[in-house]
């Protein structure tokens, strides 16, 4: 008789025969920095999510060469915003200033830099806001100079990869031609190419201080409901533009998306972003002691990864290291 349960009659049997497994080299950890010292300001809706001072961070980035993640990405929290996210491209800036300090405690650790301006402006959205058929709106082109200055300046500031989430139409190209042009040829994008406005990015923008004052951010990251096929031309376009890792972003409603974004692009490395609501839920379940946390992070990274993402964003990339040791 055809037996499914032989292969799970014993753990060593079901070892063996196990095809997926958590791999913490594989993951990145999202870390706000924000200017000052000895700060260290939990997140309200994130537990065990800090904002940090450098002198904070540099110690963070210390306790995590003992570990085996694959990376950290850096958002940036100005103490002053203004209409065109100034800081932003500053080479003094927040972010060059942090990046220093991550490569003074160790400079073999991936530093990713999320290139965006919500953190940065004063309206909190992602880019300038111009007059786009009579309403204010982010102004695309604008916003694509302001982009390339901030790419430059986490480049000269020793990033190891950028990261652009701001969803702009050539934000890929006009970053590979600037960074091409300043001599950082070598530096590869990771572009957040399917990114959808998603109500799961609300304690990332209590975190980041980056929700918008006016409107939403409809108008440039993708409909929830629009086509599946959508999110495949926004990754062929940013693979034709020269994206070296695409992601899909949030994972966990989207994981048809990932699934497919492998089938049509096996190619490249893919990439997905499981964001703070994904986190905050899980740990709001778990305080309340209606879930095992660890199991249940377990089981949603399997599932990205089952999915087709072989590199996760998340926050918790540390706590995954820890249980590997
Ligand atoms: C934008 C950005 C956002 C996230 C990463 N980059 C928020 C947004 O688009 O509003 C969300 C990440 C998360 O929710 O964890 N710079």
């Amino acid at each position: 008789m055809i037996n499914m349960r032989r292969l799970r009659f014993n753990p060593a049997v079901r070892s063996l025969v196990q095809e997926y497994s958590l791999d913490s080299s594989k993951m990145i950890l999202p870390l706000f920095v924000r200017e000052g010292t000895g700060i260290k300001q939990e997140i309200g809706s994130m537990p065990g999510q800090f904002q940090m001072s450098l002198d904070v961070f540099k110690e963070k980035i210390r306790q995590l060469s003992d570990l085996n993640i694959g990376g950290v990405i850096l958002f940036g929290i100005p103490d002053v915003k203004d209409e065109v996210g100034s800081d932003a491209m500053s080479d003094s800036g927040i972010i060059p200033r942090a990046i220093e300090a991550a490569k003074s405690v160790n400079d073999k650790m991936l530093i990713v830099t999320d290139v965006c301006f919500c953190e940065y402006t004063s309206h909190g959205h992602c880019g300038c806001i111009g007059d786009v058929g009579g309403r204010k709106e982010v102004d695309n082109d604008k916003t694509l100079d302001m982009i390339a200055r901030q790419t430059l300046a986490h480049a000269r500031a020793g990033a190891d990869m950028v990261a652009p989430s701001g969803m702009m139409d050539g934000m890929i190209g006009t970053m590979r031609t600037a960074l091409d042009a300043s001599g950082f040829a070598h530096l590869p994008i990771m572009s957040y190419s399917a990114k959808y406005a998603s109500a799961f990015y609300g304690p990332f923008r209590e975190a980041a201080e980056s929700a918008p004052k006016f409107g939403d951010r409809r108008s440039y990251q993708m409909d929830i409901k629009a086509g599946i096929g959508q999110a495949m031309r926004e990754i062929q376009l940013d693979i034709d533009e020269g994206a070296d890792i695409v992601m899909v972003k949030p994972a966990l409603a989207y994981l048809d998306v990932i699934r497919l974004a492998k089938e049509r692009f096996p190619d490249l490395p893919l990439a997905a972003y499981n964001v703070s609501g994904e986190y905050s839920m899980v740990k709001a379940a778990a305080q309340l002691g209606w879930i095992d946390e660890r199991r249940i992070v377990e089981e949603s990274l399997i599932a990205i990864a089952r999915a087709g993402a072989s590199i996760v964003i998340t926050y918790w990339a540390e706590d995954v290291a820890r249980w590997e040791k």
